[in-house]
C-alpha cells in the first residue's frame, strides 16, 4: 500500500470515528454512530495491516486469530449486566499495550534517534508507560469492585494524599533519570521502577474511591485508555492511533466532567479519594421505622387510576431483564388515557447511558424518556411513581443528610409525588452501601420480588 493511499485511508478513519462519536450522543442517532465506528475500525485495520510497518504478516495472523478469539468468545458469553465490567476489563488491556509498546519501542535496537529527538522519544515513552501502567492496574481494580469481586468501600490508608504525593514526585525524578540516560542499560532501571510505581498508584486511587464515585471512574479510565493509545500512536509514529486515542481521550475527559456534574463532586476531590465511605448515618440495615408492602394487584389499580405515571428504572431493572414488559406496561396505561414518562439519573445503572440504552431496546419512545433535569420539578404533580430497582438514585439521604456518603448527589425527588411504589427484593442498600430513608416514608409502598416477576403480575392486573 502506497503512503498516499495510507494517509487517505487513515484521514477517512479518523473523520468516520469523529462522526461516530456525534452519533452516539443522542440515542435515535446512535446505530449509525456504531455504524460508523465500526467503518471506521475496518478501514484503520486493512490500512495498518497493509502499511509498510508490517514486517511479518505470520505473526500478525496468529496474533489476531488469538484476540479475535477471545473476544468473540468473552462478547457471546457477557449478560447486559456485566458490560461495565467488560468495559473495564477491556481499558486494562489498552493501558498494557501502552506499557508493553514502551517498553519494545525503548529496548528496540532498530530505534534510533538523537539529540531533541531522541529526548522526545524517550518522553513519549516515559509518558506511554507512566498513564498506561495507571490505567491497567487502575481497570483492573475498577473491574474487580463493579463484578463484587472487590468491596466497593474506599480504601483510606493513613496520610494516602502523601502517599500518591510521594509516588508522583518519585516518578517525577526518575522521568529525570531516565530521559538523562547514557544507554538503554542504565535507563531501563527507572523505567522499570517507575512502572512498579504507577501499577501501584493505580491500585491505590481506584481502591480509595467509594462506591458511589464508580460512575467517575468509569469514566476517568475511558480518558486515560484514550491518551495511552495516543501515547502509544507517538511511539509507533502511527497518526491514526495518535488521532483516535485523543478523541477517545477528550470524549472520556468531558464524560467525566459530566459525571462529577451529576453527582456534585470535583473531580480532583473524587480522584483523591474517600468519598462514599459507608460511615454516614443512615448506613446499612439501620431501621428507620415501618414500611408498608403492596401487592402486584393493588399496584396495577394504583397506576390505572392515576392520571400520570413515572417510571424511575435503575440498575435492578437491568438485573431482572423487565424493560420489554415495561414497555408493554407503558402501552396498556396509554390506552387507558395514563400520561406515563421515565425518569433517567445520569448515573442509573452501572454505565453511563445503561437505562437508555436498555428502554431504547425495549422500543419505548424517546420522547416519553427525560433527563433528571427535565423531569425533577415534576413529581409534585404526579399521582404515581413506580421505582423499579433504583435505590441509591432516589434516595432523600443526600439532600438531609450532610453526613451520608451520597451527601450532595442529585437525585430523582419521587417522594414529592403522591404515591411512590418501590419495586425491589429486599431492604438491601443500593450500590453506595446507603440505607435508603424513601423506603419508609408515608407515601411509600414496597412492591417486594424479582421486578421481573413483579412486572408480568402488574401487567396481568392492568
Ligand atoms: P442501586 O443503588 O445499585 O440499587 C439497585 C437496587 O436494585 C438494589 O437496591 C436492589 O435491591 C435492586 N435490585 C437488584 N436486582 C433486582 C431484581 N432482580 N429485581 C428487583 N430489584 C432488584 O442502583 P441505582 O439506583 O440505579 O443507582 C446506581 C448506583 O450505582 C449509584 O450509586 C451509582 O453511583 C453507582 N454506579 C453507577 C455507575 C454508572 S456510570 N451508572 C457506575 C458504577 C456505579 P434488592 O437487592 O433488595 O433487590
Amino acid at each position: 500500500m502506497t503512503e498516499g493511499i495510507l494517509t487517505t485511508a487513515y484521514i477517512a478513519a479518523s473523520i468516520l470515528f469523529i462522526l461516530a462519536l456525534g452519533g452516539l450522543s443522542h440515542p435515535e442517532t446512535a446505530r449509525r454512530g456504531n455504524l460508523y465506528g465500526i467503518i471506521g475500525m475496518a478501514i484503520a485495520l486493512v490500512a495498518t495491516i497493509g502499511g509498510a510497518q508490517v514486517t511479518s504478516y505470520v505473526t500478525l495472523a496468529g496474533c489476531m486469530a488469538v484476540g479475535a478469539v477471545i473476544g468473540i468468545f468473552v462478547a457471546s458469553r457477557v449478560q447486559m449486566t456485566q458490560m461495565p465490567e467488560l468495559v473495564a476489563i477491556l481499558h486494562s488491556f489498552v493501558g498494557l499495550a501502552a506499557v508493553l509498546v514502551g517498553f519494545a519501542s525503548y529496548l528496540d535496537p532498530e530505534i534510533h534517534f538523537e539529540g531533541v529527538e531522541k529526548t522526545i522519544h524517550e518522553i513519549e515513552i516515559y509518558l506511554g508507560v507512566l498513564i498506561g501502567a495507571v490505567t491497567f492496574t487502575g481497570s483492573v481494580i475498577a473491574f474487580g469492585k463493579l463484578s463484587a469481586r472487590i468491596s466497593s468501600k474506599p480504601l483510606a490508608l493513613p496520610a494516602r494524599h502523601w502517599l500518591n504525593l510521594g509516588l508522583g514526585l518519585v516518578c517525577l525524578g526518575l522521568g529525570f533519570v531516565f530521559v538523562g540516560a547514557e544507554d538503554t542499560g542504565s535507563g531501563l532501571i527507572p523505567l522499570l521502577i517507575m512502572t512498579l510505581i504507577a501499577f501501584v498508584f493505580g491500585v491505590h486511587m481506584v481502591m480509595a474511591i467509594g462506591g458511589a464515585d464508580m460512575p467517575v471512574v468509569i469514566s476517568m479510565l475511558n480518558s486515560y485508555s484514550g491518551w495511552a493509545a495516543a501515547a502509544t500512536g507517538f511511539m509507533l509514529s502511527n497518526d491514526l492511533l495518535i488521532v483516535t486515542g485523543a478523541l477517545v481521550g477528550s470524549s472520556g475527559a468531558i464524560l467525566s466532567y459530566i459525571m462529577c456534574r451529576a453527582m456534585n463532586r470535583k473531580f480532583l476531590a473524587v480522584i483523591a479519594g474517600g468519598f462514599g465511605t459507608a460511615g454516614g448515618t443512615a448506613t446499612a440495615g439501620s431501621h428507620q421505622g415501618e414500611v408498608v408492602a403492596i401487592s402486584a394487584e393493588e399496584t396495577a389499580a394504583l397506576l390505572k387510576d392515576a392520571r400520570n405515571v413515572i417510571i424511575v428504572p435503575g440498575y435492578g431493572m437491568a438485573v431482572a431483564q423487565a424493560q420489554h414488559v415495561i414497555n408493554e406496561i407503558t402501552h396498556k396505561l396509554h390506552d387507558h388515557g395514563v400520561e406515563v414518562r421515565f425518569a433517567i439519573h445520569p448515573v442509573a445503572g452501572r454505565m453511563p447511558g445503561h437505562m437508555n440504552v436498555l428502554l431504547a431496546e425495549a422500543k419505548i419512545p424517546y420522547d416519553i424518556v427525560m433527563e433528571m433535569d427535565e423531569i425533577n420539578d415534576d413529581f409534585p404533580d404526579t399521582d404515581t411513581v413506580l421505582v423499579i430497582g433504583a435505590n441509591d438514585i432516589v434516595n432523600p439521604s443526600a439532600q438531609t443528610d450532610p453526613d451520608s456518603p451520597i451527601a450532595g448527589m442529585p437525585v430523582l425527588e419521587v417522594w414529592k409525588a403522591k404515591t411512590v411504589v418501590v419495586m425491589k427484593r429486599s431492604m438491601a442498600t443500593g450500590y453506595a452501601g446507603v440505607q435508603n430513608p424513601l423506603f419508609f416514608e408515608a407515601n411509600t409502598r414496597m412492591l417486594f420480588g424479582d421486578a421481573r416477576a413483579s412486572v408480568d403480575a402488574i401487567l396481568a392486573g392492568i
